[in-house]
């Protein structure tokens, strides 16, 4: 955290924040997909919700450890924190209440994980904003559509040229410029599309030459994330990611091809992030698959008899 773009301090958890303050875009969704992929890499994961209302990653990680408990599986849990709102009618009471229970879970954690994923809310609050100020990574789905396309900039109805910035873009432009003056780290700010159709369109051509366009005045990464597939909305309750096994205990239901496409752009999602991953974690999450692989095989005579 507040170290160099893309590597947290020495010692210090790397900060990926999930952002757009427009309503269901997939910030939840990619949250969990996001932190299940780096555990799966061997990272020390922690996940904290700060979307004190709806708190969907927290019911999210809840379902995945019950569905865990449930079906006998060895899931992958981060140590998970959910922030709750102040309650008085004063704002500067609430907003230093909500204060020190962040700064509370991010001092537990930020010495004991790799990584701290933080879900925000779909709206403009104080948390949020105090989120996106400490992002190393700063990951905003957007759905493909000019409406959501809408909080980031404006385009010529005629020409579909990008015309200016909307207000999350000038938010997210403000807290990045004031993180450099503090610590001289840069946040490296990734806007994924979510929830691709299939089919080729016009539109969606012009999305995408809009966000290119966008991205070049105000410094994203623009990358393809998700297709528009029902296995993401069957996650949910059973609190799997297209990256858990791909067979009928884990999922509770018949695997599809929809699982296999989805791990795999998941996996490209991860790829095209790129996360500062900690090779001793990288080494034990190899040693434990080979060591999984092996676990069926019967023992060897030199396996038993020390040489
Ligand atoms: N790639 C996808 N394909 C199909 N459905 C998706 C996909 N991504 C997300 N969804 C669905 O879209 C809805 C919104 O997703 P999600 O809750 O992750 O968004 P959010 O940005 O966290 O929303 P909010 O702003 O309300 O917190 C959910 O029903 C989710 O299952
Ligand atoms: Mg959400």
């Amino acid at each position: 955290m507040l170290g160099q773009a893309g590597q947290g301090q020495s010692g210090s958890a790397h900060v990926v924040v999930l952002g757009n303050e427009k309503g269901g875009s997939g910030k939840s969704t990619t949250a969990l997909h996001i932190a299940v992929a780096l555990m799966k890499a061997g990272q020390r994961v922690a996940t904290i919700d700060l979307d004190c209302r709806q708190q969907s990653f927290t019911r999210y990680v809840n379902n995945r450890r019950a569905w865990a408990r449930r079906s006998n599986l060895d899931l992958e849990i981060p140590a998970h924190h959910c922030i709750k709102y102040g309650e008085t009618m004063q704002i500067a009471e609430n907003e230093n209440a909500e204060f020190q229970q962040f700064m509370a879970a991010i001092s537990a954690v930020e010495r004991k994980f790799d990584f701290i994923v933080i879900d925000t809310p779909g709206a403009d609050t104080y948390l949020m904003r105090l989120a996106h100020s400490m992002a190393d990574t700063l990951v905003t789905p957007i759905n493909d559509s000019f409406l959501d396309f809408d909080v980031l900039g404006t385009i010529d109805p005629a020409t579909y040229s990008v015309t200016g910035e909307s207000h999350y873009a000038e938010m997210v432009r403000d807290v990045r410029r004031k993180r450099r003056q503090v610590d001289g780290a840069t946040t490296d700010w990734i806007v994924v599309r979510n929830r691709l159709s299939m089919l080729g369109s016009r539109n969606k051509q012009l999305v995408a030459n809009g966000l290119k366009q966008l991205s070049l005045r105000l410094g994203f990464r623009p990358i393809d994330g998700f297709a528009e597939r029902v296995v993401y909305r069957e996650f949910f309750p059973r609190g799997l990611t297209a990256l858990d096994d791909i067979d009928e205990q884990t999922l509770g239901t018949r695997p599809s091809m929809g699982h296999v496409t989805a791990r795999e752009e998941v996996t490209g999602l991860l790829r095209q992030l790129k996360l500062p991953l900690d090779e001793r974690g990288r080494r034990r999450a190899a040693n434990r698959a080979e060591w999984f692989s092996q676990v069926d095989k019967p023992l060897e005579v030199h396996d038993i008899i020390a040489t």
